[in-house]
């Protein structure tokens, strides 16, 4: 083990920081950097070892696929083949929290363990500057789950990312707070050519509808799912109790809307849903750290609520452990 392995570096979004961040990429090290979404560990996607030493960071089961990032929308097309439905949406989303699942090409490139041995690849063109100025440096695609040790909540600040994986990677990007807040949606397509929602993220069905002329519906099919969404994900240390209008004995109260007068946190006081889906993890981080069980005020089904509530079932989801 290597001392830069031992001491994981904390680098700041400066060139010399970037720069620094595309070396250590480029020896097959593994660099956690911000996204508009959540920060992602990052690796070169076509390195083996890196790769695989991205599952073992994170202790994350073989075969859940991981997301690849590029620069550019040539990068995408080389990689995957992407049909008209996927090509509208990267034009209308790119830059941005939405991941694209498509068929990969041959000679793509990729090592096998990224797609977790499926003919598909997940893929994404984030927005954040760091991250945006960091794969232009490396120049080849790069391989990103969330920041966090599987299962666990999902880092939007490089604390957070420093307190699950600090000593397992060699370096975190520091590029402030995660302003989306929850991870990107991710969209496929059925038979017919239709957008199916695979993960609910920061692209709502709504802002969708608006480019598709159709609202996308979550994947029924057994045969095109997220492979990582297992019931349980997201979770504190602590129990988590829904659709709470009020706090039952020594719970900590997670607020949402003006009608939450005495909640311990608020993720939004004036009930909107983009300002509470950038403080969620943030919230449920300090919740957590309170070490008492954590009950949430009703978050409405819609726009990004959706995403709130995916990583809130989940959070509440029953654990093995
Ligand atoms: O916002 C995000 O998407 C963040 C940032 C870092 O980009 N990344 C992220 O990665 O959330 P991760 O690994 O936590 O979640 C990736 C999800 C998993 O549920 C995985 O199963 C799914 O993407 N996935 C990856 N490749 C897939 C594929 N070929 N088909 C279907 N689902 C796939
Ligand atoms: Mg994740």
């Amino acid at each position: 083990m290597t001392a830069e392995r031992d001491q994981t570096e904390l680098l700041d979004q400066t060139p010399a920081g970037i720069s620094r961040a595309s070396t250590i990429l480029r020896s097959g090290g593994l660099v956690a950097i911000p996204t508009e979404t959540v920060y992602g560990l990052a690796g070169d996607a076509r390195n083996p070892a890196a790769v695989k030493a991205i599952f073992a960071a994170k202790g994350r089961p073989a075969h859940n696929p991981l997301i690849v990032h590029v620069a550019h929308m040539d990068t995408a097309t080389a990689l995957a083949r992407l049909d008209d439905t996927a090509r509208t949406l990267a034009h209308h989303f790119w830059p941005g929290a939405l991941t694209l699942v498509a068929p990969l090409r041959d000679g793509h490139g990729l090592a096998p363990a990224v797609t977790a041995g499926l003919d598909t690849v997940a893929l994404r063109l984030p927005a954040h500057p760091a991250a945006r100025a960091l794969l232009a440096e490396f120049g080849r695609p790069v391989a990103a789950p969330s920041a966090n040790p599987s299962g666990q909540i999902s880092p939007t600040t490089a604390a957070h990312v420093m307190a699950g994986l600090s000593g397992r990677i060699a370096a975190v990007l520091d590029g402030g707070a995660c302003p989306v807040g929850v991870e990107s949606t991710i969209i496929g397509t059925d038979d017919t050519g239709r957008a199916v929602v695979l993960r609910a993220g920061g692209i709502s069905p709504e802002m969708m509808a608006g480019v598709l002329g159709y609202l996308p519906a979550p994947a029924q099919s057994a045969t095109i799912t997220a492979p990582g969404q297992m019931a349980s994900h997201y979770a504190p240390r602590a129990s988590v109790r829904l659709n709470a209008a009020k706090r039952t004995g020594h719970e900590v109260w997670i607020g949402f809307g003006p009608d939450c007068t005495g909640a311990d946190f608020t993720l939004s006081e004036n009930g909107d849903l983009a300002q509470a889906a950038s403080q969620l993890f943030a919230i449920l981080h300090k919740a957590d750290a309170l070490g008492r069980p954590i009950a949430v005020a009703p978050v409405p089904e819609h726009d990004l609520g959706l995403a709130i509530n995916d990583r809130l079932r989940r959070a509440a989801a029953p654990r093995d452990t």
